[in-house]
């Protein structure tokens, strides 16, 4: 098994980073991820009070070892702002309510389904700002993308991008919020309940007409989800569904735009697209980080953790680990091909892969260039990425001729 794999005779503890501040890490984590990746392969961050899995294979043996490093946690914050997810689950509890899901997102769902209604999108968005001849890609077009492109996905019939981007914003602060902020908790707690009631207003038209959507394909399936399920499943994917795409958007814009004769190869041959999406989210990863619990004492590649442990599977880092990935801090579209982990890996495998595949890496980034002659940045200072656990640019602004 891969965890026995990386069992070696000694074992220490947890080695402790402690001389990065919370900002730093905020602003730019890869040093530290790299300072981590070469200390041990498993790090105390500090800063951030956790402990962190900072290389490729390790992660890829923690994930083919789900009865070790498990996904359920009696105490997770996710679980209590958004109710118990099957990203919080195990075995067949999580595969039952995966099936259920899986319909409206899988590949044949996307080209048949989503691609025309996501064209449609795109246009209309397009259509908001394609003469002004200057904009900030993350308000014009890659948060409304986003936020629209989910809404229909889910199934919502009346929520707009702006109470989407909102309501996301919200659950994923609430999920994070270990400090337990009181306003925090106030405002997931109302996106909770206005995600509920959206699910609500919706319920009674997917019933009737069965369609793509993941609320029909929930309530439709031969093993159909509870309310609850329902609930939790769907505040799940509002959370977890819409920065990711927005940003890797902007992060796929940013790194052709930085790499000229990268972008000229790529427009070149259309079949590069989907390549160059990869390496986007290989790159800079939108979820860098995500958690899982430690059932038994057990010894991973030298490094002794308990049970009870909590580990964040750094993605960010392993994404960056020279031992997989030569020069790996460099945005290269024409790297080995090799797989990495933006998507996760094993049971909990990002189930919205296909859509952000087609959204991101067919539809948004070719149409955007070949649409907006002459697309360049307005000033690389003006760029600003952010973000350690989710990360992407928070600010693009471009000029094209038109
Ligand atoms: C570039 C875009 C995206 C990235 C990088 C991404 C990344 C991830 C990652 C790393 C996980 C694993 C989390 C874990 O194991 O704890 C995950 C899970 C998940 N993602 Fe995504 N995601 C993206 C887009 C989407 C979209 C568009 C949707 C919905 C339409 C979505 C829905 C989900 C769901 C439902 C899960 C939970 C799967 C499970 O527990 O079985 N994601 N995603």
């Amino acid at each position: 098994m891969g965890v026995q794999a990386t069992i070696e005779e000694t074992s220490s503890a947890v080695p402790v980073i402690s001389d990065v501040t919370f900002a730093e890490l905020l602003s730019d984590p890869y040093p530290t991820f790299k300072r981590a990746r070469e200390l041990a392969a498993v790090v105390r961050i500090a800063a951030a009070n956790i402990i962190i899995a900072t290389r490729y294979e390790d992660i890829m043996a923690m994930e083919r070892d789900a009865e070790t490093f498990s996904s359920v946690n009696p105490q997770s914050l996710v679980n209590r702002v958004m109710g118990h997810t099957m990203m919080r689950k195990d075995g067949e509890a999580h595969a039952r309510e995966r099936k259920a899901v899986e319909p409206a997102l899988r590949p044949g769902a996307v080209k048949s389904c989503w691609a025309p209604k996501l064209d449609a999108i795109f246009d209309d968005v397009m259509a908001g700002f394609e003469t002004d001849g200057e904009a900030d890609l993350f308000t014009a077009l890659a948060a409304p993308m986003a936020g629209r492109a989910l809404a229909d996905v889910l199934g919502f019939l009346d929520v707009d991008w702006q109470t989407m981007a909102l309501w996301s914003q919200s659950l994923i602060d609430g999920a994070g919020n270990y400090s337990g902020d009181p306003e925090i908790s106030r405002k997931a707690a109302e996106a909770a309940r206005g995600v509920e009631d959206a699910i609500d207003r919706a319920l009674p038209y997917h019933s009737e007409n069965p369609n793509m959507s993941v609320l029909s394909s929930m309530i439709h399936a031969d093993d159909p989800h509870t309310l609850d399920q329902i609930y939790a499943n769907i505040k799940v994917a509002v959370g977890g569904g819409l920065n990711e795409p927005r940003d890797s958007i902007l992060t796929l814009v940013l790194g052709l735009l930085e790499n000229p004769d990268q972008l000229e190869r790529v427009k070149a041959d259309p079949n590069l697209w989907p390549v160059a999406f990869e390496e986007s989210v290989r790159w800079i990863s939108p979820i860098g980080m995500y958690p899982r619990r430690v059932t038994r004492d057990v010894v991973l590649s030298g490094v002794q953790l308990r049970a009870g442990d909590q580990i964040g599977l750094c993605v960010g880092a392993a994404n960056r680990d020279e031992s997989r990935f030569e020069d790996p801090d460099r945005f290269n579209v024409f790297r080995e091909k090799k797989s990495h982990l933006a998507f996760g890996a094993g049971p909990h495998f990002c189930a919205g892969t296909w859509v952000a595949r087609h959204m991101v890496g067919r539809l948004v980034v070719p149409r955007l260039f070949e649409r907006l002659k002459n697309l360049r940045l307005r000033d690389r200072t003006d760029v600003r990425i952010q973000g350690w656990v989710f990360r992407g640019p928070t600010t693009l602004p471009v000029v094209w001729d038109f």
